[in-house]
């Protein structure tokens, strides 16, 4: 063929993959809190305890965010902001603060809360337990203790018939293994100690305790609601590229922290809840390679040193990608720069939609946390939320980012505009003022 005759080349027309940025539909958007962390004075909890007799009392959680009382105006900024989801917990210690006698005026009161979530049509998924005891079981010696395992059925048996019809969806447990972590291994948490056995015991009966409850939840209500646990998952890489050492801590740190909880407890999920914050990247020259302290590191990190890695929520959903559906349980950022936060939620988003294009069935998102809150033994510094606390009177303030993550929910997917907020175009500072301006206005309306 000559080369008159030759077909004319089309010139490949510019394609933008707008779908890579749009979620599912009914997908969950949301954000989450525990009880302890917000509720404010709970004061037959292992935790309260403890913080009176081991921190100072700026590290106590005190009245926190005192959610206890203001519940309604909490989810009602909820629901203004658009939500359509909220993952919160309930406080074993608040229902049984003795053994065995269940307090029906606490349960009267959660009753109440979850009402007002469905009154605002929010979806509620239920943690059943994040990380506090009530004391008396914490005296018997807490999850070390095979009978912590019956105890803690006994409360969901007594609880969940009065609150089932308020819950959608149970989340068992919350992040066994760093509870398992903080208290054997790093032991800065209440009943700190080094022992191996007490370690793999509590491991076990965290286990057991799952698996029994999932039981329980579908025996007794056969056409039950799914029902999962939220486990902390990381991304890890090793610091040394060609390091095999490091290789080999990393595929062993990712069987232990993200896969055994799964493993022993398979067949006994319905969803995968996963809560996703950061990368780590290991460094030694054995196989329990030290975590690389972050700062020292030229990657952008929250106000906890932990490192702003979107690509990794998009490893480790791929990874743990099955039959089941995940829901992201909790992901979020301290910071005190909200602009991080925009940058943080935009680009994270990004990568769950570059997942679910994938193939990976991801039905919902909770970012942690909707307001900020008591950050554990850290106390109230960390500034997770997307709505402002002022502690000295604990007024609510909306922070921006709460809005950005509103029109994200809006638009079930990523505007091309946000975009430009971590960089997509050269217009960004353009586009940024004029958003940023837009907000302001909404949020003076919103605070009058
Ligand atoms: C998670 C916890 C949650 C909160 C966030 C920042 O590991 O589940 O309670 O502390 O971290």
């Amino acid at each position: 063929m000559s080369q008159d005759e030759a077909v004319p080349q089309e010139h490949p027309k510019e394609h933008h993959d707008h779908a890579i940025l749009k979620f599912p539909e009914g997908f969950l958007w949301g954000t989450a809190t525990s009880a302890h962390q917000v509720e404010g004075n709970n004061i037959h909890s292992d935790w309260w305890e403890w913080e009176q007799t081991h921190q100072p009392p700026h590290l106590r959680s005190g009245k926190s965010c005192d959610q206890y009382h203001l519940y309604e105006q909490d989810f009602e900024l909820a629901k203004e902001l658009n939500h359509n989801a909220h993952r919160l917990s309930i406080e074993w210690s608040r229902i049984e603060p003795i053994e065995g006698q269940f307090d029906t005026a606490e349960i009267e009161h959660y009753k109440k809360v979850l009402k007002a979530l469905k009154d605002r049509k929010l979806t509620v998924m239920l943690t059943l337990w994040h990380w506090t005891l009530p004391k008396w079981v914490a005296d018997k010696g807490g999850w070390e203790n095979g009978a912590t395992v019956k105890y803690f059925e006994r409360f969901v048996r007594r609880i969940v018939p009065e609150i089932s019809e308020f819950v959608d969806l149970w989340v068992t447990l919350n992040e066994p293994g760093v509870y398992i972590y903080e208290t054997y291994i790093e032991r800065i948490w209440p009943h700190s100690k080094k022992s191996w056995v007490g370690q793999v015991k509590a491991y076990l009966n965290l286990v057991s305790a799952h698996k029994r409850v999932y039981k329980y939840l579908h025996s007794s209500f056969p056409a039950g609601k799914p029902v999962g646990v939220a486990n902390n998952i990381l991304s890890f890489e090793v610091y040394h590229k060609h390091s095999i050492v490091e290789q080999m801590a990393v595929a062993l740190n990712d069987l232990f922290v993200n896969h055994l909880f799964y493993f022993l407890t398979r067949g006994s999920h319905d969803f995968l809840g996963i809560n996703y914050y950061f990368n780590i990247r290991l460094k030694g020259n054995n196989l329990i390679s030290q975590n690389v302290g972050l700062t020292q590191q030229t990657h952008e990190v929250s106000d906890l040193g932990w490192e702003i890695h979107p690509e990794g929520i998009f490893e480790v959903l791929t990874d743990l990608s099955d039959d089941l559906p995940i829901y992201i349980t909790e992901c979020g950022i301290a910071s005190t720069n909200d602009d991080r936060r925009n940058r943080f939620l935009i680009s994270y988003l990004q990568e769950v939609a570059r997942a679910i294009k994938a193939g990976v069935n991801v039905r919902g998102f909770f970012y942690w946390s909707l307001l900020d809150n008591f950050e554990w033994h850290l106390g109230f510094e960390p500034r997770f939320g997307l709505v402002e606390i002022d502690y000295t009177n604990l007024e609510r303030h909306i922070r921006p980012s709460a809005l950005v993550y509103t029109d994200i929910i809006q638009h079930n997917g990523i505007p091309h505009s946000l975009l430009r907020f971590i960089g997509h175009t050269v217009q960004a500072e353009e586009v940024l003022e004029k958003r940023q301006k837009e907000i302001e206005k909404e949020i003076e309306k919103k605070n009058k």
